[in-house]
């Protein structure tokens, strides 16, 4: 199974971002994966389009874009433009979730579902076969720097076998708290993604960080 890594550029130094990017760029890294924050579905507020944007116009990888905003299917087309390659919506901010993965993949994106910590898997089993990627939150979502939700291990068993069972091809990403030393694990149970901000950003060398991260069985 590949292993990917998703730095979030939550945790960069904003007012060094080109350098940041040209990092990952050169790095063993998958994708970037961007915060998106209203400061009503979660209490920060973060960035939006113009930072997307910016990031599509130097990056060399993917962008795995996380809305953690209420009613999210507003911005689908707003954040295609802006260079999102994968868009992910939270299950808890969506009425119509069927709707607005549909809408996601027909503006010619991979459509992503985002599991806040108390929201159960198994909520997802008549949906499953339409994710291309289930973001099992391990923090509370708004802000980077905490600590992992060990509940999250459970979480990934139960998403794979949901996935086997229902022959989805969905990816599992694991985002919050991940670091160099619980990568492992967490890939080894199942986890396709990890995305990880304070454990790359904020490390003496980024490089070694993801490096470690995908090395380590
Ligand atoms: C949390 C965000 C995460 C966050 C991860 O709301 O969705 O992507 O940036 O940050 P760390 O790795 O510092 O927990
Ligand atoms: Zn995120």
């Amino acid at each position: 199974m590949k292993k990917r890594i998703a730095p979030s550029i939550l945790s960069a130094d904003f007012s060094q971002l080109l350098s940041s990017i040209e990092l990952i760029n050169q790095s063993r890294a998958d994708w970037f994966h961007l915060d998106v924050m209203d400061g009503c579905f979660v209490p920060n507020i973060s960035f939006g389009m113009p930072v997307v944007n910016t990031v599509k116009k130097h990056a060399q990888k993917p962008l795995d874009v996380h809305l953690m905003i209420v009613q999210p299917e507003r911005y689908i087309n707003d954040f295609k433009v802006s260079g999102a390659d994968i868009l992910s919506v939270h299950y808890e901010a969506c009425t119509h979730l069927h709707r607005t993965l549909f809408h996601i993949k027909e503006a010619g994106m991979k459509a992503g579902v985002a599991l806040n910590p108390h929201t159960p898997v198994c909520l997802l089993k008549d949906i499953i076969t339409e994710i291309d990627l289930l973001a099992l939150m391990s923090v509370n979502p708004g802000f980077g720097g905490q600590a992992f939700i060990t509940q999250t291990l459970e979480k990934i068993h139960e998403a794979r076998l949901l996935i086997s069972e229902k022959k989805a091809t969905t990816l599992i990403e694991v985002d919050g708290g991940v670091d160099v030393l619980n990568a492992s694990k967490l890939f080894n149970a199942g986890a396709d993604v990890l995305v990880a901000g304070t454990a790359i950003f904020g490390a003496h060398d980024p490089l070694e960080s993801i490096c470690k991260m995908k090395n380590r069985t």
